[in-house]
C-alpha cells in the first residue's frame, strides 16, 4: 500500500484538466533568515473544499496567508514564486491586493468581529467601495446571513453589537462577512478552533451550504474534520507538502509513509 521509495506524491489536477481556481508554482516564504516554506506547488480545483494539514509549525498557515498576500503585511517575510489566480500572477508587484482580497477573502482562526453592528460589520467593506443603496445592502446582508446559516438568529437584532454573539455566532459572522464581498475563494485558518463542538458543527455546516459557490482552502488540525469536510487534502511536513490528494486517499490509502504516520497519530 505504501510505496517506500517514493517521498512525495503530488497530485497534478492541472494534468487531469481540473478547472483550478488557484494555484501555487515552486512558492518559497521566507521570515527572514528562515526558510518556511520550500517551494510548495499545489492546484486547488474550483467549487471545492481543500484542506491543509500537518503538525504545528509545519507552514499550514504561512502558505494559505500567501495565497491572498497577508504575509506581505508581516515586516520581513519575502515571498518567492508564482501564485496563478485567473491567468494572472498575483504574486507580482503589479497586482492590486486590495482589490485581489475581493475575490480571495479570508476568515481567521479567531472570530474578529468589528465593534459594530452585525448589519455594520456585513456592510462595512462594501460601504467603503461605494454602495449606498440600502435596499440592496439589506438584501445583501439578509443572504450572506442566510447563507452562513445565523439568519434566523440574528434576524431580529441586526443592529445590536456583534461583540454580543457567542463565539460560534461570530465566526458565522465573520463567514458571512466574507462572503459579502462575493470572493471567488475563501481562505480559512482554522476557522473552528476555537469553538465548542456545537459551533464547530454550524461552521463546518455552512462551509458544506458554501462550497458549491465557492472554492475553500481550510487549515485544519483536525483530521476528524478534514476527513468529513474536505474534496482534497494536502499533507505539509517542515514547509514541505509530501502528499497532495483525494482526502479519502489521504485517510485511507496514503501512498507516502510520513503521511500514513501523521494521519493515524504517530506524531504531531
Ligand atoms: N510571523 C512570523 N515570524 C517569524 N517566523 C514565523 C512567523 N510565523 C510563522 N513563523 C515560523 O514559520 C514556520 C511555519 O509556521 P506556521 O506557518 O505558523 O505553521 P502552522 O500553521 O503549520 O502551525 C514555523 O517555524 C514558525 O515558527
Ligand atoms: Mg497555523
Amino acid at each position: 500500500m505504501i510505496d517506500e521509495n517514493s517521498e512525495t506524491y503530488i497530485r497534478d489536477l492541472k494534468k487531469e484538466d481540473r478547472e483550478l481556481a488557484l494555484s501555487t508554482d515552486d512558492l518559497h516564504v521566507w521570515y527572514g533568515e528562515h526558510e518556511a516554506i520550500h517551494g510548495v506547488s499545489l492546484g486547488f480545483e474550483r467549487f471545492k473544499i481543500s484542506a491543509l494539514i500537518g503538525a504545528s509549525g509545519s507552514g499550514k498557515s504561512t502558505y494559505l496567508r500567501s495565497l491572498n498576500r497577508m504575509n506581505d503585511n508581516i515586516y520581513g517575510t519575502k515571498v518567492l514564486g508564482k501564485i496563478m489566480y485567473r491567468g494572472l500572477d498575483i504574486n507580482s508587484d503589479k497586482i492590486d491586493v486590495y482589490e485581489m482580497r475581493k475575490h480571495i477573502g479570508m476568515v481567521f482562526q479567531q472570530p474578529n468581529p468589528f465593534a459594530k453592528s452585525i448589519y455594520d460589520n456585513i456592510t462595512f467593506a462594501l460601504k467603503q467601495h461605494g454602495e449606498k443603496d440600502k435596499a440592496k445592502l439589506d438584501a445583501i446582508v439578509e443572504k450572506t446571513l442566510k447563507q452562513a446559516a445565523l439568519w434566523e438568529q440574528v434576524k431580529d437584532k441586526l443592529h445590536t453589537s456583534a461583540l454580543a454573539l457567542s463565539g460560534g455566532q461570530a465566526q458565522r459572522l465573520c463567514i458571512a462577512r466574507a462572503i459579502a464581498m462575493e470572493p471567488d475563494i475563501l481562505l480559512m485558518d482554522e476557522p473552528a478552533s476555537a469553538l465548542d463542538p456545537i459551533s464547530t458543527q454550524a461552521v463546518e455546516d455552512t462551509m458544506m451550504e458554501l462550497k458549491d459557490r465557492y472554492t475553500i482552502i481550510i487549515v485544519t488540525h483536525n483530521m476528524q474534520q478534514a476527513a468529513r469536510i474536505s474534496d482534497f487534502t494536502a499533507f505539509f511536513h517542515h514547509g514541505n507538502v509530501y502528499e497532495y490528494d483525494d482526502t479519502k486517499n489521504i485517510f485511507m490509502r496514503p501512498r507516502i509513509k510520513l503521511t500514513d504516520d501523521y494521519v493515524s497519530g504517530h506524531f504531531g
